[in-house]
């Protein structure tokens, strides 16, 4: 009849929830991504400066070279939310915090909790975790975004290569007012090529240029743990 009794208990009572669900959930993740938007911006505007000098001529450079990775910009803003907030809940903080005996441990389920759950208090305890989750993630995406083998990679390439024969045309043009029969004959299969591999070498350091911006391996400036902890305490 105790038992019964205990059971009837359990199971009827009010739950309260000690859990970053929600809310709790929608907010840490845009906070991240709030925080990493200059971060990417800063990365992507530092590859398309070296895209414009290296391979587009003069004639053709567009004022802001940024341009050149609207196509990234906008599936990252489509693609980033879902990816991060995955990534950090459920794939690693869920759950209740509690032992096999259902015995909150000490600091569980806030505001330090040492065992890895889905709480603020957890979160804050695994910051380290947290924070290399946030880094790996956003770098993981925009990789993914300016690989070869993407969409978004190829609409890139198809920009810059539309500047350089803009500016091959006019060239052209050029030559052709001079030597009239010499202009049209000139070829830029190879040299089209060889912009292709170059992009794609520019394209391949987003993951280091990540890691230089904020200060790999430790990440201390995409950290912001002073911030973020008190930040994440805010939840109940
Ligand atoms: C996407 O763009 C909208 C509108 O500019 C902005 O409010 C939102 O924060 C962006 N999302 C990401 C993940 O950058
Ligand atoms: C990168 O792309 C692969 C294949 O399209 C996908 O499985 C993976 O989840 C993506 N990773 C990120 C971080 O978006
Ligand atoms: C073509 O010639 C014009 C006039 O001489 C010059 O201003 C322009 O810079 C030249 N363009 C290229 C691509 O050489």
């Amino acid at each position: 009849m105790q038992l019964l009794y205990s059971m009837f208990v359990l199971l009827t009572a009010p739950v309260v929830v000690f859990a970053c669900e929600g809310q709790c959930i929608v907010d840490i993740t845009n906070e991240y991504l709030r925080r990493y938007t200059p971060v990417m911006l800063y990365v992507l505007q530092d590859m398309a400066e070296q895209i414009s000098t290296d391979l587009v001529p003069p004639s053709a450079r567009r004022a802001s070279p940024i341009t050149y990775f609207g196509p990234v910009l906008d599936a990252y803003n489509s693609t980033a939310y879902a990816g991060l907030e995955n990534a950090i809940f459920p794939s690693y903080f869920h759950g209740k915090c509690q032992d096999a005996d259902g015995v909150d441990p000490a600091g569980c389920p806030d505001p330090d909790c040492p065992i890895v759950c889905g709480t603020p208090g957890s979160m804050v305890h695994f910051y380290a975790k947290l924070r290399s989750i946030a880094f790996e993630q956003t770098t993981a995406m925009l990789a993914n975004l300016t690989k070869p083998s993407s969409a978004t990679y190829k609409e890139v390439e198809k920009l810059v290569m539309a500047d350089v024969n803009t500016a091959r045309r006019r060239t052209l043009d050029n030559l052709s007012r001079i030597i009239p029969s010499q202009g049209q004959t000139l070829s830029n299969k190879h040299g089209m090529r060889d912009i292709q591999q170059s992009l794609q070498g520019i394209m391949k350091q987003l993951p280091q240029l990540m890691g230089q911006k904020c200060g790999a391996p430790k990440l201390s400036r995409c950290s912001w743990e002073k911030a973020m902890k008190a930040y994440i305490l805010s939840f109940p």
